[in-house]
């Protein structure tokens, strides 16, 4: 269901084509074999290919998250990421980037490396499930964290956070671009220094646009954005 797309389409040119070959012969006997091979490489391929989450099992297997995650992806550590009500896919793909070193953490590496694609599908749409508990920003950073996130800083190219990321911090699944609302200022700003240093790389199928933007930050600008998104509802 999620990402899969590059096998769904082998599977659509295979049927196709056993089709082609139905419709292009005469012989009635193998015609009938043929549709009786495009049948089996339909079940076939649903089998192998077709993998859906499940929020159950996801939720047994995200025991082992819970100690930082929080059991419904709260963390109440500000240093670890809420992960509640993330889109499945952009969960799956950090997944995937810790195991393929495109991201790095001391404590999380460890914990992505063993998982399989079904284990991160069942985890992703369990914590897509979860609501996040919304947090609250700096009164002091507002102004210019939700000047930045609005309007971005026109006279040094940083783009307004908004145009990816929705006016509430909701991204946009489709575009695979992440839920901030009510993330952890701390874990924020975090992520926004790893991305301008060049160590999270996991923009890379999405032109490098966060180490891109995260390089033209200041440091104070970063934690007013940072303070803003924790706000966001
Ligand atoms: C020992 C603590 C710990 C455990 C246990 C742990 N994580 Fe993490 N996780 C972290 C930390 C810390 C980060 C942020 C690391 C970084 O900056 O890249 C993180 C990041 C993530 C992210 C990326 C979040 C984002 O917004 O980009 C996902 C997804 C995730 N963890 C899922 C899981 C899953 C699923 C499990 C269980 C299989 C798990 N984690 C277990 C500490 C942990
Ligand atoms: C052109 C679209 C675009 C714009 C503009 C943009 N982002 Fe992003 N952002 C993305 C994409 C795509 C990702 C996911 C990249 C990845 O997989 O690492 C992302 C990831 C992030 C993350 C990591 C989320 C997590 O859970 O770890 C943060 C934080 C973030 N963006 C904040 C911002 C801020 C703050 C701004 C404005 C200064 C901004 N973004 C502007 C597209 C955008």
């Amino acid at each position: 269901m999620y990402n899969l797309r590059p096998l769904k389409r082998r599977r659509f040119h295979i049927v196709r084509n056993a089709i082609r070959s139905i419709s292009g012969t005469r012989n009635s006997v193998a015609r009938a074999a043929a549709a009786i091979a495009a049948a089996w490489l339909c079940t076939q391929s649903s089998v192998a290919q077709e993998l859906v989450g499940s929020v159950a099992d996801g939720q047994t297997k995200a025991a082992e998250c819970a100690a930082c995650h929080g059991v419904d992806g709260n963390s109440i550590t500000a240093e670890w990421p809420s992960i509640a009500g993330q889109h499945a896919a952009y969960t799956v793909r950090q997944l995937r980037a810790y195991q393929s070193g495109e991201r790095d953490d001391v404590l999380m590496t460890n914990f992505a490396v063993d998982l399989s694609e079904q284990d991160m599908l069942d985890l992703a749409v369990y914590y897509e499930a979860q609501t996040i508990i919304p947090g609250g920003a700096d009164p002091e950073l507002v102004s210019l964290g939700e000047s930045i996130y609005r309007s971005g800083i026109s006279g040094r190219g940083v783009v307004a956070c908004i145009a990816c990321h929705g006016p509430s911090g909701l991204g946009n699944p489709l575009a695979a671009y992440p839920m901030l609302q009510g993330q952890h200022a701390t874990y924020t700003a975090n992520t926004l220094r790893a991305y301008a240093a060049g160590s999270r790389r996991s923009d890379a199928t999405s032109n490098q646009m966060m180490r891109t933007i995260t390089a033209l930050l200041l440091e104070d600008e970063l934690l007013a954005v940072a303070s803003y998104v924790q706000g966001l509802r």
